[in-house]
C-alpha cells in the first residue's frame, strides 16, 4: 500500500438498522435511532459503521431488495433523518458506509418493470432472460441460493429471468453498460452526500456465463448442506470478467477521496485475493470470512491465517470477520468462554477488524420458533434461518431491552443480561472486554499497522506476535481449549507482562518469562519489553 490509509486502524462496526434502535415505537429500528445511539459507539472506540441496506424496499429479503437506490425506505425514516445521522457520526469522527446492492434489483424496481413489460423493451437486457429450453423448461441448471431453480417464468413474454436469489430479486445485467451507470451513478449520489464508502452485496456474483453452460454436478453434494450445493456454482460465480467490472466500481470510489470498498465475498483465500485486483485496482477490502466459516481448533485456525496471510497480494491490507446478520453468532457457534477468546482473537489479528453489533455483549441467536419465522431463507431451509442472529439489541434488562417501547419486529429474548446497562457497570463483562482490547488497539500501532509473526505452538493454544518499528511488540496467546494449557516462548529471548486476560483483571501487569500458563478459555494479550 503506497500511502496509510484510514481504514487501516480503524475498526468497523455493522449495524442491522432494523434491529439498532427503535426510535418511533413501530417495533423496527431506524435511523435516529442509531443516531441516537452513536454516544455509546464512540464510547466503545469503533471507527466506522457500516448499515446494512435502508433503502426503499417491499422488504422481502429485509432490504436487500431495493425498489430505489437513492431514496431512505420511510420504515427507516427520512432523507433529512438520513443526512442528521451522517453529519451526527462525522461530528463524532465517526466514517459512515452503506450497503450497496447492485447484483440485482427488487422486481418492483421501475427498472424491472419496465424490462418485464415486453420482449422489446429498451430495458429488457438490463436483466437476464432466456427463452425456454427446447423442451419448454428451464434455460439450465442454474440453482438459487435460496431453494429451487435461479430462473422464474414470465407468463406475459414467455421467457424466464434469472434470480440468485429470491424470484422477487432478479438479477442485474452487468455486461450492459447502462446498467453499470447507472449503479455508478448511485455510488456517486451517496458519495456526494459525504458518506466514506460502500459494503458491496455478493460481489462475486455480478457475472454469469455468457454462454448459459449448466453447472457441474456436484458429486460431494451430501443431504443436509444448502441445497444450491447441488451443483458447483462454476458459471454462476468469480467468473473471470467479474473483476473488470470491479474495477469499474473502484474508479468510481476513486473519484472521491478516501472512499472505501468492501466486497462481499464467500471464496476460498486464493481465489478471494484476486478482488483486490491485479494491480490492486479492485476493492480496498474483500471480506475475509475465514472465521466464519472455520472449526473453532487452534491448529485450523492457525492454518487459516498463514493460509491468508500468505495469498494477500503485495500492497494490500488484510480484515477479518467474526460476524454477521447472515449467520449465527459468534456466542452461538463457540459459545460465551470462547467468544471471549474470539474477541482478542479479531481484534489483535493483523488486518481491519468488523464487529457485528450485539457480539460485543456476547449477544446469541434468538430462539426463533418455527411459525414465527421471516427470513426468506429461513422459510425455505430451516437450518439456515438468520433471524436468529438478527434479533433487537440489548440495551437494559427491560421488556424490550430498550430497543423498543413495543413488542420488536423480530424475536427477542426479554429478560435479563446481556445487555449494556448491565454490561456497562461490570468490569468483567463481554463488552468491558471489547473496551479494553480496543483500548490497548489504539495505544499501540503494533496491533494496528504493525507486521504479524506466527508463533511455535501446539494443542489448543494459538500464539502470535504482532510488531512495529519504535512500539513495543504485543503477544497473543490464546486457550482455545477448556482445560490449562501452557505455551513455551521458543526463540523469544524476551520478558513480557500482560497487559489484557481475556477472563479478569486479576493477572494484569503479571511478568511473563519464557512459559506462559493460561487458564481454560482464557486468552492473553503480552507486551513484550526488550
Ligand atoms: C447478501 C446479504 C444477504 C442477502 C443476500 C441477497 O449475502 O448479506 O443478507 O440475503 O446478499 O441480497
Ligand atoms: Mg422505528
Amino acid at each position: 500500500m503506497l500511502r496509510e490509509t484510514w481504514w487501516q486502524r480503524a475498526i468497523i462496526y455493522q449495524i442491522y438498522p432494523r434491529s439498532f434502535q427503535d426510535s418511533d415505537g413501530d417495533g423496527v429500528g431506524d435511523l435516529p435511532g442509531i443516531t441516537r445511539r452513536l454516544r455509546y459507539l464512540v464510547d466503545l472506540g469503533v471507527d466506522a459503521l457500516w448499515l446494512s441496506p435502508v433503502f426503499t424496499s417491499p422488504m422481502r429479503d429485509f432490504g436487500y431488495d431495493i425498489v430505489d437506490y437513492c431514496a431512505i425506505d420511510p420504515l427507516f425514516g427520512s432523507m433529512q433523518d438520513f443526512d442528521e445521522l451522517l453529519e451526527a457520526a462525522h461530528s463524532y469522527g465517526l466514517k459512515l458506509l452503506l450497503d450497496l446492492v447492485p447484483n440485482h434489483t427488487s422486481s418492483q424496481h421501475p427498472w424491472f418493470i419496465e424490462s418485464r413489460s415486453s420482449r422489446r423493451s429498451p430495458k429488457r437486457n438490463w436483466y437476464l432472460w432466456r427463452d425456454p429450453a427446447p423442451d419448454g423448461g428451464l434455460p439450465n441448471n442454474w440453482l438459487s441460493e435460496f431453494g429451487g431453480s435461479a430462473w422464474a417464468f414470465d407468463e406475459a413474454s414467455g421467457q424466464y429471468y434469472y434470480h440468485a436469489f429470491l424470484a422477487s430479486q432478479p438479477d442485474l445485467n452487468w455486461r450492459n453498460p447502462h446498467v453499470r451507470e447507472a449503479i455508478h451513478n448511485v455510488m456517486r449520489y451517496w458519495l456526494r452526500k459525504g458518506v466514506d464508502g460502500f459494503r458491496i452485496d455478493v460481489l462475486w456474483h455480478l457475472i454469469k456465463d455468457d454462454q448459459f453452460r449448466d453447472n457441474p454436478i456436484n458429486p460431494e453434494f451430501k443431504e443436509g448442506q444448502p441445497p444450491h450445493w447441488k451443483v458447483l456454482p462454476l458459471y454462476t460465480t468469480d467468473r473471470p470478467e467479474v473483476h473488470e467490472v470491479v474495477a469499474g466500481l473502484r474508479k468510481v470510489a476513486d473519484e472521491f477521496d478516501d472512499c472505501l470498498l468492501i466486497g462481499e465475498i464467500y471464496l476460498p483465500p486464493k481465489r478471494l485475493v484476486a478482488y483486490y485486483g491485479k494491480d490492486l485496482e479492485g476493492v480496498h477490502l474483500p471480506f475475509n470470512f475465514g472465521l466464519l466459516e472455520t472449526n473453532w481448533h487452534a491448529r485450523k485456525i492457525a492454518e487459516l491465517i498463514d493460509e491468508y496471510e500468505g495469498a494477500l497480494p503485495a500492497g494490500s491490507w488484510p480484515n477479518w470477520v467474526l460476524g454477521n446478520h447472515d449467520r449465527p453468532r459468534i456466542a452461538t457457534r463457540v459459545g460465551g468462554a470462547q467468544a471471549r477468546v474470539a474477541a482478542m482473537l479479531l481484534l489483535t489479528l493483523r488486518g481491519t477488524p468488523t464487529i457485528y453489533y450485539g457480539d460485543e455483549i456476547g449477544m446469541t441467536d434468538a430462539e426463533v420458533p418455527a411459525g414465527l419465522v421471516c427470513d426468506p431463507l429461513g422459510k425455505s431451509v430451516p437450518a439456515l434461518g438468520r433471524d436468529g442472529a438478527r434479533s433487537p439489541m440489548r440495551w437494559d434488562g427491560s421488556r424490550f431491552g430498550g430497543f423498543s417501547e413495543t413488542s420488536p419486529w423480530c424475536l427477542c429474548p426479554d429478560e435479563g443480561p446481556p445487555n449494556v446497562t448491565e454490561e456497562e457497570s461490570n468490569q468483567a463483562s463481554m463488552l468491558a472486554l471489547y473496551k479494553r482490547l480496543i483500548k490497548a488497539r489504539r495505544h499501540n500501532p503494533a496491533l494496528t499497522i504493525g507486521s504479524y509473526h506466527p508463533l511455535v505452538a501446539t494443542g489448543d493454544v494459538l500464539l502470535f506476535r504482532r510488531s512495529h518499528p519504535g512500539c513495543p511488540s504485543v503477544m497473543t496467546a490464546l486457550n482455545l481449549g477448556d482445560q490449562p494449557a501452557a505455551a513455551i516462548l521458543e526463540g523469544i529471548r524476551s520478558r513480557g507482562r500482560v497487559i489484557v486476560s481475556t477472563l479478569a483483571a486479576d493477572r494484569d501487569g503479571e511478568a511473563v518469562k519464557d512459559e506462559i500458563d493460561l487458564r481454560p478459555h482464557e486468552g492473553l494479550l503480552i507486551e513484550l519489553l526488550g
